[in-house]
């Protein structure tokens, strides 16, 4: 499973000034990943008083429904390369005046901010298919680093079927040719790197969005 992901060879400035350009739009772009993200919410069972960190937030969407989820006695952390998508989440965050229950920052998902063992959520949605897959170990280690013992991680990326029609070959042709005009986002497998991480009852469930293209909502748990 492991080598069936292609190469992304977008470096971390370049996705930072993709993303820095895309933000005025992406809500528009991605509406089609509405469901997907629903869907990684829903298994991430995030509950009052929970502490979630979500990496690369975007344009807050899930992060802003991650903090309506833990209320006043909880904490939503967020980080993200983008300082015009942070900006972004920012003002969205202050108009629904939950600035006391999130705390938002720049950064890396290679190098995350945070001390060991924090978070009993982690979501990530829509990142992973950025990171070049040498490194795609690198940031799940992080994630698994920063989540508390026994804490969920919830993963949604655009993926692959096993039809003619998901196996996203055309798709993989034209990010080979131009990644930027795919937002930098090729097909990833992640449930294979969890359980050799040692993440604890893994699940893969595939959701096509706008019907052709398949996401997959990739969770499971650290063990306690
Ligand atoms: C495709 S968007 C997904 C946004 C949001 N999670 C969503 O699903 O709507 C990717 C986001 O990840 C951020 N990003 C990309 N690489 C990153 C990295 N290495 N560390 C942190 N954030 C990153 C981008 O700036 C962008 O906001």
């Amino acid at each position: 499973m492991l080598n069936k992901i292609i190469d992304a060879p977008i470096t971390s400035q370049k996705a930072q000034r993709l993303y820095d350009f895309l933000s005025p739009f992406y809500d528009y772009l991605t509406r089609y990943e509405r469901l997907s993200k629903a869907k990684g919410l829903a298994v991430a069972e995030i509950r009052r008083g929970h502490i979630v960190l979500e990496v690369g937030f975007g344009t807050g969407q899930t992060l802003i429904a991650s903090a309506l989820k833990v209320g006043n006695e909880g904490q939503v952390y967020g980080i993200d390369l983008s300082p015009r998508m942070l900006e972004k989440t920012r003002k969205r965050v202050k108009k629904l005046a939950l600035t006391k229950r999130v705390d938002l920052q720049l950064g890396d998902a290679r190098q995350l901010p945070y001390k060991e063992n924090v978070f009993d959520v982690l979501f990530n949605s829509y990142m992973l298919d950025l990171i070049d897959t040498p490194e795609l170990t690198t940031v799940l280690t992080e994630f698994e680093r920063v989540l508390k013992p026994g804490g969920r991680l919830v993963l949604v990326n655009l993926s692959k079927g096993e039809n003619w029609y998901s196996n996203m070959k055309l798709y993989e042709w034209i990010y080979s040719k131009c990644p930027s005009l795919l937002g930098g986002c090729r097909p990833v497998l992640t449930k294979a790197f969890l359980e050799e991480l040692g993440f604890q009852k893994v699940k893969r469930e595939i959701i096509f969005a706008g019907h052709i293209i398949p996401s997959e909502i990739v969770w499971g748990n650290k063990p306690k």
